[in-house]
């Protein structure tokens, strides 16, 4: 008998119970008017007296071991054996969506827009060496922007500066490829600016370039007309603004015409009605020429815009540090906009 009540024990130890109707099972088996245990107590009269005492004591330990293993899946309400366990009509947990950026709703706007016109995208590095942030520009050794207020330089070699514009990646495509070029480049920028609700050291832009045989100013002009109309809408106006960059001849800036109609417009527009948006021009020839492309054959425009801006114009956010500070309550405003 208690090698019976041994094998009993080892079944139990090897025994789990994951749902009620199983409990139910090894309950009946074990521990009901009719199952092992009772039989066993029933058998244990008829066990010689000098074996009670081991008998005894084994059977009480079925008892115990089969209760133990019952009472563990008891105390899982799914178990349980009576009344609902679950409530269906409970509402879920929801799952909020995700939501990108809003600067890369923007930035995604843009290259698209540029991409339906045939321009492809072009990436370079962050840190960028003199040559390609400043000299193949145009930018003359004393030109203030390299000074120090503006630019982030590598503190052990100054040649070496986190990029102060993506022309730099104009520079290195007009470097590796032929023309016909027709690239925007979109990125990360660095400047060494206080930060402010309207500037920040860190921001992005879209950079855009075409090279070709007899590309005009007339070209860039429609080129920037017809990605105004896209992004801002059908019926509008821009206007050009001789400007100067070094590294275009002759440049503008673009304006968009805003309106003038209430006191936000007129906050937004210093009061003029037009919003400036980017600066543009066509490619000073000394620049095709450093990067190996003869002026003598080719000519090209080249314009730039930064994205925080234009961003900050389309969903009316007043201080620029609001994208970079990750504040969810800010962020999950945007997860409707793809
Ligand atoms: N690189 C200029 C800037 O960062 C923008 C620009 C690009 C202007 C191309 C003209 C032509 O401000």
């Amino acid at each position: 008998m208690l090698e019976i009540i041994e094998k009993h024990i080892r079944t139990i130890e090897q025994t789990t119970l994951s749902t009620a109707e199983e409990a139910e099972n090894f309950r009946i088996q074990y521990l009901g008017k009719k199952g092992i245990l009772t039989t066993l107590f029933a058998d244990f009269k008829t066990v010689p007296n000098e074996e009670k005492k081991a008998v005894g004591q084994a059977l009480n330990a079925l008892k115990t071991s089969a209760e133990a293993t019952l009472a563990q899946i008891q105390v899982k309400p799914s178990a349980r054996k009576s009344g609902p366990v679950e409530d269906f009509s409970r509402p879920g947990y929801a799952t909020p969506p995700g939501a990108h950026h809003p600067i890369s709703l923007v930035r995604n706007e843009i290259v698209s827009i540029f991409e339906r016109m045939g321009f492809a995208v072009a990436q370079g590095p962050e840190m960028e060496d003199d040559w390609h942030n400043f000299s193949a520009l145009n930018f003359p050794p004393e030109h203030p922007a390299r000074d120090m207020q503006d630019t982030f330089f590598l503190a052990k070699d100054p040649d070496w500066a986190l990029r102060t514009h993506t022309s730099s990646v104009q520079v290195r495509t007009m470097e590796s490829q032929k023309p016909p070029i027709r690239i925007i480049a979109p990125g990360r920028v660095f400047r060494n600016e206080a930060i402010s609700s309207r500037s920040h050291c860190v921001f992005h832009q879209v950079e855009g370039l075409y090279i070709d045989q007899n590309v005009s100013f007339a070209d860039l002009k429609q080129t920037l007309l017809e990605f105004a109309r896209a992004f801002f809408g059908e019926k509008t106006e821009i206007r050009l603004r001789p400007s100067y960059f070094p590294f275009t001849e002759p440049s503008a800036e673009m304006d968009i015409w805003w309106g003038l109609e209430n006191e936000v417009d007129y906050r937004m527009t210093k009061g003029t009605g037009w919003l400036e948006i980017m600066g543009c021009g066509m490619v000073d020839p000394a620049v095709l020429e450093s990067c190996g492309i003869d002026p003598g054959v080719y000519s090209g425009y080249a314009f730039g815009m930064g994205i925080e801006r234009i961003a900050m114009q389309r969903f009316q956010i007043p201080d620029i540090r609001a994208f970079y500070e990750n504040d969810l309550r800010f962020l999950g405003n945007f997860s409707g906009a793809v």
